[in-house]
């Protein structure tokens, strides 16, 4: 099948290679020419584990090219997938500017009746209005199937290939068998649906994650006061399969391009529906509060942090990704900036050479980057731990009383035994650490 993409951010191209992957001619287009180069030299602008290497694969069997500018690209395609940013407008809602902009465009520039998949993820309703957007626009029938992506940054492509479930939604049925017949190769199974319900299980089920993390963030921190602790008490809920143990870690709360945005995003569609979302606003304010709480936490040690110096190792949202979109790091390093103290960051991202190459020292005014760990250690006031890479959670207790002025550790991501810090004489809090760890041998091992 004659395949376009628009948009080749960490949506638009995880897409347009996976679809290569499956046999597809698949045309990529993106406004960034840089983006374009990139990927027609076969690098990936992305770091995404995998990416490049099938990319490289992809691009050698002549299944996908890239171009710079949609009206060159969309001429032979069948399918046309729609991928370009809807990031977070000031009042929560998502912006739509650059999704209609490309639709527009697209549907000016299509040579025949055409299906636009939208992969981004839009309010509820918005694809039914996209869809008239386009009829306007063409002489051509132009059906819309809202197909909402459900990747994880840093497991992308597992995530495409090892999929839970594939959601389709459409209006016409001969769009939706169409989308089936692309969709089978991934052998993921497939939920047909409406454009709204389609829209809908999107937002509800990163709305759904993101409670999961809140909810499990106020559980650790009600143990901090009550004595429980949160790695235990997270093991023994997590067994029980209703449960399940997957985002129920406690930490500084959740960051990235989705749930920040999703969550707003909901909500702004609850109050334009006139529904009083309640849960969402908490789960959105427990989060922003869990960022705050490592900060309190670092100033019961030093109640003072003008000219100290203090190393925050993570800086990405999460591990396995150069993603630094909404991540907890930037409100905890500019509320440090703001007590006056002179901030060390270190994230393995800096030494890649993949991706995009994050520049934080140029987003604040007293920040020092490092591409070792050891450096940016040395001298340390304290250190916090705020993204669980495994470079981070491999620090032995001896680098941190070698290199730091004073060994005061938060740990934002429980990456280190409480125990085990206690018994090396390092000042050591973490996100709720309430009772004695138990000794390793006492616990449940968890099958896996
Ligand atoms: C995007 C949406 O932001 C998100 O809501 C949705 O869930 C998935 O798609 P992401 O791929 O992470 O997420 O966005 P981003 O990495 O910003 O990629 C968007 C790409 O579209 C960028 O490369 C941008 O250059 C490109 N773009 C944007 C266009 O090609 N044309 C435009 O008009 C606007
Ligand atoms: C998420 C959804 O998982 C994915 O399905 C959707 O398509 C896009 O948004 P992503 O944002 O890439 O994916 O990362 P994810 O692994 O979900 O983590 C999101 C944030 O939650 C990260 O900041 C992570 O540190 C945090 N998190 C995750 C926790 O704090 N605790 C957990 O247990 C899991």
């Amino acid at each position: 099948m004659n395949i376009t993409v628009i948009g080749a951010g960490y949506v638009g191209l995880v897409t347009a290679i996976s679809l290569a992957e499956t046999k597809n001619n698949v045309t990529c287009i993106d406004i960034d020419m840089n983006k374009i180069e990139a990927l027609q030299q076969g690098r990936t602008p992305i770091y995404e584990v995998g990416l490049e290497k099938l990319l490289k694969k992809n691009l050698k069997e002549g299944r996908i090219t890239f171009k710079n500018t949609i009206e060159l690209g969309v001429n032979d395609a069948e399918i046309i997938y729609l991928a370009v940013g809807t990031p977070q407008s000031e009042d929560g809602s998502a912006n739509m500017n650059y999704m209609y902009e490309a639709v527009d465009i697209v549907a000016k520039s299509i040579l025949k009746d055409t299906i636009f998949v939208v992969k981004s993820t839009v309010p509820i309703g918005e694809n039914s209005k996209l869809e008239i957007r386009a009829n306007a626009l063409s002489p051509y029938q132009v059906t819309v199937v809202s197909n909402p992506e459900f990747l994880r940054e840093g497991t992308a492509i597992q995530d495409v290939f090892n999929g839970e479930r594939i959601i389709l939604g459409a209006n016409n049925k001969e769009a939706l068998d169409k989308l089936v017949k692309v969709n089978e190769k991934f052998e993921t199974p497939i939920v047909k649906t409406t454009l709204e319900s389609a829209e809908m299980i999107k937002y509800a089920s990163n709305a759904f994650l993101a409670m999961k993390i809140s909810y499990i963030n106020e559980i650790a921190n009600l143990s901090e006061m009550v004595g429980a602790n949160i790695s235990e008490v997270s093991l023994g809920m997590g067994l029980d399969k209703r449960i399940g143990h997957r985002f129920l870690q406690a930490g500084v709360g959740y960051g990235g391009s989705c749930f920040p945005k999703d969550t707003h995003a909901l909500l702004n569609i609850s109050e334009k529906a006139g529904y009083d979302f309640r849960l969402i606003k908490e789960v959105i304010h427990v989060n922003r509060m869990q960022r705050e709480r490592i900060i309190i936490k670092l100033l019961k040690y030093l109640p003072s942090l003008v000219g100290k110096k203090i190393a925050v190792l993570g800086v990405t949202f999460k591990p396995d990704t150069d993603d630094i979109r909404d991540a907890p790091s930037l409100d905890i390093i500019g509320a440090l900036e703001g007590l006056g103290a002179e901030i060390a960051v270190y994230d393995p991202i800096f030494s890649k050479k993949m991706g995009h190459i994050p520049n934080i020292a140029s987003m604040f005014n007293n920040v020092t980057e490092y591409t070792s760990i050891n450096d940016a250690l040395l001298g340390a006031d304290a250190a916090l731990v705020i993204t669980d890479w495994e470079e981070i959670k491999n620090i032995q207790p001896n680098q941190f009383l070698e290199k730091m002025l004073t060994p005061i550790i938060i740990d934002g991501r429980q990456c280190y035994n409480a125990q085990e810090m206690d018994a090396n004489g390092i000042i050591f809090d973490a996100v709720g650490l309430g009772g004695v760890t138990i000794k390793d041998d006492n616990k449940v091992k968890v099958l896996s």
